[in-house]
């Protein structure tokens, strides 16, 4: 709970206070939520005007969520379309076991779970740490899902609280079974990576693994503006991205596959705003020029190769008895031994950010 004094509300950017059930009746907290057995603590913003709910050791500072409580008017603008079917798709989405830790069952459309390729994934998973110092206070894993492989879930190994922020309460009721399940302390709140409810210099560092691209394209740059106003000074911001029809190397190697994915993917744009059929994922890819000079700090980012490669170019050319570990061994040593090329030139960059004085 030491940890309230670093959270604002997402609205008023006031401080938040922490009240007790008790204390509901005094500030005209719905009594609805009384039914909500679950339901002991809250937080209220200095104005009185919204209430956010702590469920579970969930805290919901998701500017949507929040109770209006105030005497005034409601001023609070409705989601947009994209950033809507995001939120849909991610509280519809499926989970599925996978070595006793919860995953999102969509992961098996990305990852490849095959033996032939088991190694190199797993590289790929750890490669965000080799940017941030190993040990710290607050790791902020931002959007950060179930948190559901060991290789993930490793990365905040040596920092004392991994601050995992989602739009997604179910996913942070995953993501905390999955960090108790291996003993690391986690704070879960529920939030928005555009409008981050931390304030300013406070994480000793801010990961963002897949996940931006879903942000609709006006606003990822607030997104990376917020990465970086929360971060401590002289702290690290790490950010996987995947570059998709900008990944040159997976257009000239996937060529008709790639066509068509990309034909796919423009009419699944146009598809999801004729038809109301089930939430469908929100993609967009800026370019690597874009993050070069969209930001006052652009200097300071550099880029790193994640993994050049995707599920698609491992189906199609990965195989057991066709050296597929040879390939993906040899390909591991170019990412490694030409990662600044090969961050922008294959599929998957790891963007990284210094936050400077
Ligand atoms: C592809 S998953 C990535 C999860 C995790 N970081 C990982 O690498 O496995 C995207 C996650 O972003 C979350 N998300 C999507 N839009 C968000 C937003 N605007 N703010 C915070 N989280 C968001 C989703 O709920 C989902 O858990």
């Amino acid at each position: 709970m030491e940890f309230i004094e670093n959270l604002c509300c997402p609205i008023t950017k006031n401080k938040l206070e922490i009240i007790s059930k008790t204390e509901f009746g005094k500030y005209s907290i719905p009594t609805e939520l009384d039914s909500f057995g679950e339901l002991k603590h809250g937080l209220i913003d200095n104005s009185k005007q919204f209430f956010y709910p702590i469920f579970k050791d969930i805290i919901i500072l998701y500017e949507h969520y929040a109770i209006y409580i105030g005497n005034e008017i409601d001023n609070r603008h409705s989601l947009s379309f994209d950033k809507k079917r995001v939120l849909d798709y991610y509280n519809n989405v499926n989970y599925q076991v996978k070595d006793s830790f919860k995953v999102y069952a969509d992961s098996a459309n990305w990852v490849d779970y095959r033996e032939v390729s088991s190694e190199y994934m797993r590289k790929s998973f750890t490669k965000a740490s080799r940017h941030y110092p190993p040990t710290g206070k607050y790791l902020l894993d931002i959007a950060s899902g179930p948190i559901g492989f060991p290789e993930y879930i490793a990365l905040s190994e040596g920092y004392e609280y991994r601050i995992c922020v989602d739009i997604s309460i179910k996913a942070l009721m995953e993501a905390k079974a999955n960090l108790e399940n291996v003993g690391q302390k986690g704070i879960y709140i529920c939030g928005d990576i555009t409008n981050i409810p931390v304030n300013d210099n406070v994480c000793d560092v801010v990961l963002c693994q897949h996940t931006l691209y879903h942000i609709p394209r006006k606003e990822q740059s607030t997104a990376v503006n917020e990465m970086y106003r929360v971060a401590k000074i002289d702290s690290k911001i790490v950010i996987i991205y995947c570059w998709f029809y900008n990944s040159w190397m997976m257009n000239l190697t996937l060529n008709f596959v790639q066509i068509y994915r990309v034909t796919r993917h423009y009419a699944g744009k146009l598809y999801v705003r004729i038809i109301n059929s089930k939430p469908k994922l929100y993609f967009f890819a800026h370019t690597p020029r874009w993050f070069r000079t969209s930001f006052p700090f652009s200097k300071d980012i550099e880029f790193h190769c994640w993994r050049s490669t995707n599920k698609f170019f491992m189906d199609t050319y990965i195989h057991k008895g066709l050296g597929g570990k040879w390939i993906l061994n040899k390909l591991g040593e170019i990412e490694d031994k030409h990662s600044r090329f090969m961050s922008t030139f294959g599929e998957y960059a790891a963007i990284v950010i210094t936050k400077r004085r």
